[in-house]
């Protein structure tokens, strides 16, 4: 990043959103939680889930896992039954297995240095960021797509220079920890994610409602965006495997313990006119499902059996 941000700059955009956050901010249940686990809970649940479904889903997953260790403790299957309706079952087996490393490594305590949040499984740097900083309060930067797009807007400047995308997030994260007010980490990372959801969004900014749209480089400037195409993704007769993934977890949820489906029953399951030629395609899709940990398939004389995995 090139450039710098003067410091009256910076204390006028930090104190106008901090207002503005005092009184609009959304009252969600993961907030001024400290506990670390429900902290992390919450991420995860955040990255690939809206926060309407979050908030209806996260109070029912903590009453089935209450703390960290219960998680750890889990069988495999029963989290995946917790998953329902989240989306991207492959989370809930993360979220068990980063549960299981705290326990084995740090006797159950999360710990609260990056480093050693980053070596735990599946956490990133926006996710060691939010525990160090949501649970722990430590004084740190926390950008997710929607900060990196408020930083963009409000200073387009610092990141024109950025050749390619891991340059402007290096750089976000740059200016993220340049901006942050002192001893106030936990209120200002929350107060921009509130503004890059409810004001700043990707396809319509509402400028006119921007507590800082005198300071921002792109204030009335940012045309709607057209929704842009769908990446195109594995998919069956249009519909991605992704779905199909999904139907196949969906399937296994809804059968009693130690019930399998067989393979052609399962292919109807997910797609009425299922037939021989889908045959390699299903194959594929288990295949993978089971690296992922998802699923168990086993061999019986007469077909495929799949179910839920063991452990
Ligand atoms: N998205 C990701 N983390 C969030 C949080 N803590 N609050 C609101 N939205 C979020």
């Amino acid at each position: 990043m090139r450039g710098s941000i003067p410091g009256d700059r910076k204390s006028r955009i930090t104190r106008a959103i901090l207002r503005w956050y005092r009184k609009n901010g959304r009252a969600l249940p993961w907030r001024n939680k400290r506990d670390p686990y429900r902290v992390i809970v919450s991420e995860v649940m955040l990255q690939q889930t809206q926060v309407s479904r979050v908030n209806v889903k996260y109070p029912i997953f903590l009453r089935r896992f209450p703390t960290l260790k219960s998680l750890a403790h889990a069988k495999t299957s029963n989290v995946i039954r917790a998953w329902r309706g989240m989306g991207y079952n492959s989370r809930a087996l993360r979220l068990q297995q980063l549960a299981r490393a705290v326990l084995d490594q740090h006797g159950g305590r999360m710990p609260r240095e990056i480093d050693r949040l980053r070596a735990l499984p599946g956490v990133g740097p926006y996710t060691s960021h939010a525990v160090a900083c949501f649970a722990f309060h430590e004084q740190v930067p926390v950008v997710d797509t929607n900060v990196f797009r408020v930083f963009s807007r409000l200073f387009p400047k610092l990141l024109e220079k950025a050749s390619t995308p891991q340059e402007r997030v290096k750089g976000a994260w740059e200016i993220g920890a340049r901006m942050l007010p002192r001893g106030l980490a936990f209120e200002w990372n929350q107060a921009l994610m509130d503004l890059g959801a409810s004001i700043c969004t990707a396809a319509s900014p509402r400028c006119e409602r921007c507590p800082v749209n005198r300071h921002c480089g792109s204030a009335f400037a940012v045309k709607r965006r057209a929704r842009s195409k769908a990446k195109s993704e594995p998919a069956r007769d249009g519909v991605p495997n992704r779905v199909y993934r999904g139907r196949v977890v969906e399937a296994l949820r809804n059968l009693d313990a130690n019930r399998s489906i067989p393979f052609p029953t399962l292919g109807r399951m997910l797609k009425p006119n299922f037939s021989r030629r889908d045959k390699a395609w299903l194959t594929k899709l288990l295949t993978d499902l089971e690296r992922d940990g998802l699923i168990a398939t086993r061999s019986s004389r007469t077909a495929i059996q799949i179910s839920m995995p063991e452990s």
